[in-house]
């Protein structure tokens, strides 16, 4: 039995187990944090409103998105260089979400090829887009998504530009990791990923590795890396040849508003992604959750819906789809099971958010997620008001 009860647990050994520099990478936001922050109090100002006496000996956590069925309401979302992380990298991912029939999603700039990140896994993959300036490594992504059978694309749209990060610009955190002073008194204190490091598989951005024309030391940093090579003037009309070119479930991440969830029904997207970036880009956005509700009434179920940021607990995805989601993705999680222990890691955050959804459907009285409702759900504004 794994003594890492919630994804809270997990962070605190990852935190012990990758430098400081890697950590941040991964728990760090833009500038204030505000964003990331208020992702994770949007929640708990949400309160459940459980059912009694109904018979939840069973209950059905199954549901389907993107083409893709599912054993719980959400799934893993891209995040990049896993390999920074675990030397068992993006492959060790695949399998602990594959074996237990979770789709995952491959980010473009993954330490991992499309090409192996499929054949690591069992199940589903989903793929995560930006478009390169350099149309020809973009465009051929979706060539080879459809070649390894990947079952849906989901567009990123809220990277015009790197966010400040600045955590990342102190510790001067670089891809792959530079030996300095700073990381060779680090070593001291986390000498197994050092040695992995060392020893281990090169990190690298795998899947432009090989058509990569610019000058080696671009590769540096990873935010100076995305504002060089990521073209900050996509519009619309390209998603829509994009979306037409793949053919397939194609989803637009980092939709926060309807009139742009609008615009991607519009361009034959068959899903959004609710989304901040995890508080990395845009600080002092509105947290997802809290545009949830507006956004699901206007799309009015012309759109799947799936959201992330903040999510750390099952109540969370259940708040998420009692407000109109259809599923979730999750991010730190995973990561934080990864650089903690590896594939078992992943494991964990997988199976901890799982069994939580299941414990707190039976607590609420829904024998399905299909039975979760608006009135399983009020803000404190809204139970205040019931008062009076
Ligand atoms: C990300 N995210 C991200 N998103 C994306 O579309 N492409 C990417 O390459 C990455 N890379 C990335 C790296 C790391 C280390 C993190 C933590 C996140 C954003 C990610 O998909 C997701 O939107 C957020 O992580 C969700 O918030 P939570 O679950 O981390 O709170
Ligand atoms: C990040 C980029 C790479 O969030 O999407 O780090």
């Amino acid at each position: 039995m794994s003594k890492y009860y919630n994804i809270d647990d997990l962070r605190l050994l990852a935190k012990r187990r990758v430098p400081q520099a890697v950590f941040d990478y991964a728990d760090g936001a833009a500038e204030d944090e505000l964003t990331k922050k208020n992702n994770r109090n949007a929640y708990r100002k949400w309160k459940l409103i459980p059912d009694a006496l109904i018979d939840v000996a069973d209950v059905d956590t199954e549901t389907e998105v993107l083409g893709t069925k599912m054993p719980y309401p959400f799934a893993l979302g891209p995040t990049a260089i896993s390999y920074l992380f675990h030397h068992s990298g993006e492959p060790a991912v695949a399998r602990a979400a594959s074996k237990r029939n979770f789709p995952s999603t491959l980010s473009s700039i993954a330490s991992t090829n499309i090409e192996d990140y499929a054949d690591a896994s069992d199940g589903s993959v989903w793929y995560q887009m930006y478009v390169w300036k350099n149309r020809e490594i973009s465009y051929d992504f979706i060539k080879r998504c459809k070649e390894k059978k990947y079952k849906a694309i989901m567009l990123t749209v809220d990277v015009p530009v790197g966010g400040k990060r600045e955590r990342d610009l102190r510790s001067g955190m670089t891809v792959p990791p530079r030996l300095t002073l700073a990381s060779i008194i680090d070593a001291a204190f986390h000498p197994t990923w050092w040695w992995n490091f060392i020893f281990g598989p090169k990190i690298k951005f795998a899947n432009v590795k090989e058509r990569f024309t610019g000058k080696k030391k671009n590769l540096s940093n990873i935010m100076t890396y995305m504002n060089q090579q990521f073209d900050p003037s996509v519009t619309w009309e390209e998603a829509k040849e994009i979306a037409s070119m793949w053919g397939g479930p194609f989803a637009i991440k980092g939709v926060m508003n309807s009139a742009d969830a609008e615009r991607a029904i519009e361009i034959g997207a068959s899903a959004i992604v609710i989304s901040n970036h995890g508080g990395r880009q845009l600080d002092s956005a509105a947290a997802p959750i809290d545009v949830l509700p507006g956004i699901a009434k206007s799309v009015d179920k012309r759109v799947e819906i799936l959201i992330d940021g903040g999510i750390r607990r099952g109540s969370d995805i259940i708040k998420a789809i009692a407000l109109g989601a259809d599923a979730c993705l999750i991010g730190r999680p995973w990561v934080y099971g990864l650089a903690a222990k590896g594939e078992e890691g992943v494991g964990i955050a997988i199976d901890v958010l799982a069994s939580e959804v299941k414990r707190n459907l039976q607590l609420l009285g829904c024998q399905s997620i299909r039975d979760l409702k608006r009135e399983h759900i009020a803000l404190d504004r809204e139970l205040l008001d019931e008062i009076e």
